[in-house]
């Protein structure tokens, strides 16, 4: 019988360290040996019993169980229930313990297993030091990311607070009846407890989006059903503190600030109860307002660039709206990149901002006539990115060069018509119709990119964003400045 045991002291507190190994699936997220990893049968990841099923970067697959797990002990258990790899009879332990001085904690893990004869020392080795002593390195890595290494905490014990399963009571503005902004009206509601895979926020900053007047006007019933007795929430995204979490909360504790996005509509309050799933903690460097203005909107322009887009060097794009919340994070970033960025907005005010952002070539128009400027600036856009939808659709096939691609983003000016494909067949174009969420379905893929927009902020490839606020209870003004076309930059809510 072998045996491995190793241990470390972690600069970061033990409920920290604790909600990320708990997780028996957290795995993939923070060692870099681990590929993917999934648990199996849909049991929850704290569930004694549950097994994990990964694989590792070098192509093995190991399968493991769970076999006991004590939150009052912070300590688990779980074995090796099949493996591509020679490891027998393999049962693990990892136990935490505070350090004295409270903010520390002492990570002890240890292992017995068998091995074929003649591979005992090379085994040993291979489970000591790549998978436990490289595990304490990738932890302090994944926390010192998250800014929880002692020095770089971000939690603000104000608002740590105990879980509770009673409802907290929450301010929220919503509508009734389909309309202009004047449908929009608070009323009084509860954020529920967290249940397990959720978390409950107390919301500071709330991002405005087109999206939230598409759904105010009733263009996409299905998103927001709205009635006397359940008034429809807006709202994709905000930024705050956690209240308090259900197990399996990806590592999010009581006080963390984080900033979430999610398909399901209903960010315009003060108290939200969101799934983990969408939610990522703030870097100490990026503000609740910030987060609020630049997350949804720079995820956006990261990949419709990197992704949909592919922009490079010499890319000749078409921004509308280049004055615009997204717009400004797509002249500057695809400006960095190398690409060469034309522009069109409604007023001069905005062409100097957008100059200023990057944009190339400006196109001062407010009655989406830009083809021909387009194709004396650059010889035609090899990617049209397109919020302004039916009133541009002429002039946008117009604009694009020989095999462009049309990225229908959204539709400020009125819903796109249908479009025939024979419409692309004249210069082999192609059209696109993405939406955000889809490219952050999962969370691995959300906080990649989410990484990249801070870091795209942290080098200036983005610049801070210019940021427009409302109380909460003013989101009919925001909405009215919205649609009025005079905004320049994104908005936000204060709740
Ligand atoms: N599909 C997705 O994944 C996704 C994600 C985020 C945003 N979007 C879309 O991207 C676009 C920009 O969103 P945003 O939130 O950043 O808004 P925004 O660009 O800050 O505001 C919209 C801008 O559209 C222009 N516009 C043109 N005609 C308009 C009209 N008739 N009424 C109102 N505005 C008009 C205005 O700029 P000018 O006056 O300068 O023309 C206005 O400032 C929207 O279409 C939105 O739906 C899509």
């Amino acid at each position: 019988m072998q045996k491995v045991t190793r241990s470390t002291i972690i600069d970061a507190p033990i409920d920290r360290v604790w909600a990320i190994l708990r997780d028996f699936n957290s795995h993939d997220q923070w060692h870099d040996v681990v590929d993917a990893s999934h648990i199996e049968g849909r049991e929850q990841s704290d569930q004694v019993g549950c097994i994990r099923s990964f694989t590792l970067k070098d192509g093995n697959r190991i399968r493991e169980q769970l076999l006991t797990l004590s939150d009052r002990e912070y300590k688990s258990t779980y074995c090796i229930v099949e493996a591509t790899v020679p490891l027998q009879r393999y049962v693990a332990t990892v136990t935490l313990k505070p350090v004295t001085d409270g903010a520390r904690t002492f990570w002890h893990w240890q292992s017995t297993f068998d091995t074929p004869p003649g591979m005992e020392r090379e085994l040993r080795d291979m489970v000591a030091q790549g998978v436990y002593e490289a595990g304490f390195e990738n932890l302090r890595s994944h926390l010192r990311q998250g800014g929880d290494l002692r020095g770089g905490s971000q939690r603000s014990d104000g608002h740590a607070g105990m879980p509770t399963a009673l409802p907290i009571p929450t301010r929220r503005v919503g509508l009734r009846r389909y309309g202009d902004a004047s449908v929009l009206a608070g009323h009084d509601a509860q954020a529920p407890a967290p249940a397990a895979g959720e978390v409950r926020i107390r919301q500071r900053a709330i991002g405005v989006n087109f999206i939230d007047i598409y759904l105010r006007k009733g263009w996409i019933l299905s998103m927001l059903p709205v009635s006397d007795a359940a008034p429809g929430v807006l709202g994709m995204e905000a930024a705050g503190t956690v209240i308090d979490v259900g197990s399996n909360a990806r590592g999010l504790l009581p006080g963390d600030r984080v900033a979430y996005l999610g398909p399901t509509p209903g960010a315009y309050c003060t108290v939200r109860t969101v799934p983990a799933d969408w939610v990522v903690r703030l870097p100490p460097a990026v503000e609740d307002e910030t987060a609020a203005a630049l997350l949804l909107k720079g995820l956006t322009a990261d990949y419709l660039l990197r992704d949909l887009g592919a922009v490079g060097p010499g890319t000749r794009l078409l921004v509308h709206a280049a004055a615009g919340g997204v717009g400004l994070l797509l002249c500057s970033w695809a400006r960095r990149i190398g690409a060469v960025v034309v522009g069109t907005v409604s007023s001069e005010a905005k062409a100097r901002v957008a100059r200023e952002h990057g944009c190339e070539h400006v196109i001062v128009t407010r009655d989406y006539q830009f083809a021909a400027a387009v194709q004396s600036a650059c010889g035609g856009a090899d990617v049209v990115v397109d919020g302004l939808g039916d009133a541009a659709r002429e002039e946008n096939l117009a604009a694009l060069a020989r095999r462009g691609h049309w990225i229908s983003l959204g539709q400020a000016s009125g819903m796109l018509a249908p479009l025939a494909p024979d419409a692309l067949l004249g210069k082999s174009l192609t059209f696109s119709r993405p939406v955000v969420f889809d490219y952050i379905a999962d969370y691995a893929q959300l906080t990649e990119r989410v990484g990249r927009v801070w870091e795209a902020l942290a080098n200036g490839s983005i610049k801070a964003p210019l940021i427009e606020r409302y109380p909460l209870e003013a989101a009919a003004q925001a909405h009215i400045r919205l649609e009025s076309r005079q905004t320049i930059g994104p908005l936000i809510l204060i709740a």
